[in-house]
């Protein structure tokens, strides 16, 4: 019989996850349907997001070529049943206190950091850069693990360095662009550019580096349309271009500049964004969501 998730004890709760004890060596690692944007996390709950965005990273987990924490299959009988589909048994690891971005187009913090200096995490540049550029190789562009509610800052490779050691720091650096370029190539053979991502590493007990917490999803990626790609204008984003539209609206009535926190979106944009996030998963993975464990429960 499976345990229920009362049977574990609760260790953190994440924006999006939710982590509990199994053993001394394992996490039961929960997502949920939260979904933010603009930096709230909103109000409403995309059904199944935490089913799709767990069966994309498993997805990848078994595509790449790099230790992950996975320590057992979606189907795991330590997972509960109320949980199934949403959740995995990983190994618990010493997580290095960086985030791991690699990106192959210019956006977001990167353009940004980019116009005030000409550079991005001490990494030269060529001048004329826009918004979406595409850079001749893709770049490792680390930042610091802000604490809840501040932004992550983008750092050097330098305070990498001082952060984990200089062995280490090559390894992550050379890690994460092989990752990125594997991930973004089988990616863009199903139409879909992801832009720039993140990555979570961390050390198991044998000194290891693995790949963890979650992988290539929309939440940690910027997923473009290959088709729609155009250098020089905000590209829009596939999975939550509904959301963005709709709370910009006048319909919504939020005010993005003031203190209040967003509407509860009306149940055609959650079903539309629901869709696009199912629509993300079946391209990347050739898959069936109905297939998926717990999708249809
Ligand atoms: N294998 C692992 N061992 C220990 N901690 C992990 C592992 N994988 C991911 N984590 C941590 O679990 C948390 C995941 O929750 P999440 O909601 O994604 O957090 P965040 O709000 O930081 O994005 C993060 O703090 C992440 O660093
Ligand atoms: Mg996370």
């Amino acid at each position: 019989m499976r345990p229920a998730l009362s049977d574990y004890q609760h260790l953190a709760s994440g924006k999006v996850r939710e982590l509990y004890r199994v053993d001394a060596g394992h996490l039961l690692f929960v997502a949920s349907d939260r979904i933010s944007a603009y930096d709230h996390i909103l109000d409403s709950e995309i059904p199944d997001k935490g089913r799709i965005l767990t069966a994309m990273s498993v997805f990848f987990f078994g595509h790449l070529d790099a230790p992950n924490h996975l320590a057992g299959p979606p189907d795991d009988e330590r997972i509960p049943a109320e949980a199934l589909g949403r959740a995995l048994v990983v190994e618990q690891l010493e997580m290095l206190p960086v985030e791991a971005v690699a990106r192959g187009y210019l956006t977001g913090s990167g353009l940004i950091d980019y116009q005030k200096t000409g550079g991005l995490c001490g990494i030269e540049l060529p001048e004329g850069l826009v918004e979406a550029s595409k850079f001749a190789e893709p770049i490792f562009t680390p930042a610091s693990k802000a604490e809840f509610g501040q932004h992550d800052e983008n750092i050097s490779f330098d305070d990498v360095v001082e952060l984990v050691g200089a062995a280490r720091a090559d390894q992550l650096r050379e890690r994460t662009l092989q990752i990125y370029r594997q991930g973004a190539e089988h990616a863009l053979a199903k139409g879909i550019i992801l832009a720039d991502t993140k990555f979570e590493f961390g050390v198991d007990r044998n000194g290891e580096l693995n790949l963890a917490d979650e992988v290539f999803t929309p939440d940690s990626s910027r997923y473009w349309r290959a088709d729609e790609y155009t250098e020089g204008v905000v590209q829009k984003s596939f999975d939550k271009q509904f959301v963005r539209n709709w709370l910009t609206s006048p319909e919504s009535g939020w005010d993005r500049d003031g203190d209040q926190s967003p509407p509860p979106l009306p149940t055609e944009i959650v079903m539309a964004t629901r869709a696009r996030y199912i629509e993300a998963y079946e391209r990347i993975s050739g898959l069936r969501f109905d297939d998926w464990i717990g999708a249809s429960a």
